[in-house]
């Protein structure tokens, strides 16, 4: 029976495991419901998600197979205990060494408990069930995380000055742990002081900003701010001083000016309005039908990923924070909004330490120090001019850029020259008719004075 209840429970806890990856699939495809549609792939999720359901039903099987035997088995061995009184009692009474009304007073007690036996028998598989399905919250409570985030543990300071280094660090994402995406990775970065990342995709640029808001701790190495190393701090009071504009900005249910405050709860109307114009959002704010009041829908579905950016830059506008962190902030606005959002930006980059990334690199170029990264480390290291005399990857990327540029200003170039010379030989052809006339004139009245003498 204790082996039985075993596998129940061990059955549950599966069973319950391959429900949620297919929950997972199903609330996974209906955020998505666009991009499934747009590839035509209902179907094919269709037949994922009924799948992941079919091996979660071959659990529940095994495990109804398993409860069934548990109460067949008891009813078994109760009806096993009738007979046995009964054969048993009517051999005693048969052979006249007890009376009748002893046998019945014996059947009767073994009734009762067989009663109550039985009862446990109906809920026992129930039991178990509830002991498996338990033992994955028991599991999650007991769960230490090796980030604490609670409040009031670690240190706090009166003030930041915002210096930042990561000194050695290693570090690997703990779904790969094989794979190293930062290697003994070293950068300081004195206060105030905006520094640029950049470097092909995965190269490890967000990886850094990751670290640097303590999502993860690296596996060897230190990040610190202020000489102090950032795991010392109190979670909540560390971040509070790191402001977020991140490469997927997230905004939640709810409306623009709610997603605003998320940067302070405790900011006032004008302060949010002033954050807006700041980020450049205010006046396609306005135009939305409840201006501040509007909906942005499901992680902002209702917005464009130019006005989420905005928002998202408000948010930390609003935040103030001592180091600010941008990864690809402005990557989805086209190249006037990005203009007057990066004014906004080198506005709010006064007096704090910044990490920009960007692909752009027209976006980082006034940066005091661009560092370009390669396979998790830094390949080099300094201004734009310093890079580009360099020769090295910055060049490269640079000259790519500037290959669009120009081949643009050679094409306008071209057409500038092509009706520069077009305008030449008008002008050629002009003062060749005027001469030649010119030329006749003067013949004319050459023969004309010829007459007259
Ligand atoms: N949560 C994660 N779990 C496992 N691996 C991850 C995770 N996030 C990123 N990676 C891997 O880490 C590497 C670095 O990713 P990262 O996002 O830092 O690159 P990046 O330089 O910011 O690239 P991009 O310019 O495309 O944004 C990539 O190879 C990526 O696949
Ligand atoms: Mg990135």
């Amino acid at each position: 029976m204790a082996a039985i209840g075993y596998f129940i429970a061990k059955y549950t806890q599966k069973s319950q495991a391959e429900l949620a990856k297919a929950a997972e699939t199903s609330s996974e495809a209906l955020g998505g419901i666009r991009t499934i549609y747009s590839f035509v792939a209902e179907s094919s999720l269709v037949q994922k998600h009924l799948k992941l359901l079919m091996v979660a039903s071959g659990t529940n099987m095994k495990k109804a197979h398993l409860s069934a035997l548990t109460v067949g088995g008891l009813f078994f061995f109760m009806f096993c205990i009738y007979a046995l009184t009964w054969w048993y009692g009517g051999k005693l009474i048969r052979e006249g060494v007890m009376p009748v009304g002893d046998l019945l007073t014996v059947f009767m007690n073994i009734i009762w408990g067989i009663m109550g036996f039985g009862l446990i028998a109906q809920i026992l598989p129930d039991i178990m069930k509830a002991k498996g399905a338990a033992a994955g919250i028991f599991a999650l409570l007991d769960r230490v995380p090796e980030i604490n985030t609670n409040e009031g543990i670690g240190l706090t300071l009166p003030h930041i000055d915002g210096k930042v280094t990561f000194q050695n660090v290693t570090f690997a994402y703990p779904t790969r742990s094989d794979t190293k995406v930062l290697r003994k990775l070293n950068l300081v970065i004195n206060k105030g002081q905006t520094v640029a990342l950049v470097g092909p995709s995965g190269s490890g640029k967000s990886t850094v900003i990751q670290l640097l808001e303590r999502f993860y701790d690296p596996l060897r190495g230190t990040v610190m701010i202020d000489d102090i190393d950032i795991k010392d701090f109190d979670l909540k009071w560390f971040r509070r001083n790191v402001g977020l504009v991140s490469q997927e900005p997230t905004l939640f249910t709810g409306t623009i000016s709610e997603n605003i405050l998320f940067g302070n709860p405790d900011a006032t109307i004008e302060e949010v309005e002033q954050a807006a114009k700041l980020a450049n959002a205010y006046d396609f704010i306005m135009q939305q039908p409840n201006g501040f009041n509007t909906l942005v829908g499901e992680k902002g579905t209702q917005l464009s990923g130019g006005q989420k950016q905005r928002i998202a830059i408000a948010r930390a506008v609003l935040k103030n924070p001592k180091i600010l962190l941008l990864d690809e902030a402005t990557s989805a606005l086209d190249t006037e909004s990005e203009r007057l959002v990066q004014n906004a930006l080198d506005n709010l980059m006064q007096g704090r330490t910044t990490i920009i990334i960007a692909h752009r690199l027209s976006t980082i170029r006034n940066a005091n120090v661009i560092c370009v990264m390669m396979n998790g480390k830094i390949v080099e290291q300094g201004t734009h001019d310093q890079l580009l005399e360099l020769n090295g990857v910055y060049t490269s990327l640079a000259a790519k850029q500037l290959t669009d540029i120009e081949s643009k200003i050679i094409k306008k170039e071209r057409k500038m020259q092509a009706s520069i010379s077009k305008m030449k030989a008008s002008v050629s052809q002009l003062r060749h008719s005027s001469v030649s006339q010119t030329q006749e004139h003067s013949r004319s009245d050459l023969k004309n004075s010829q007459a007259l003498i």
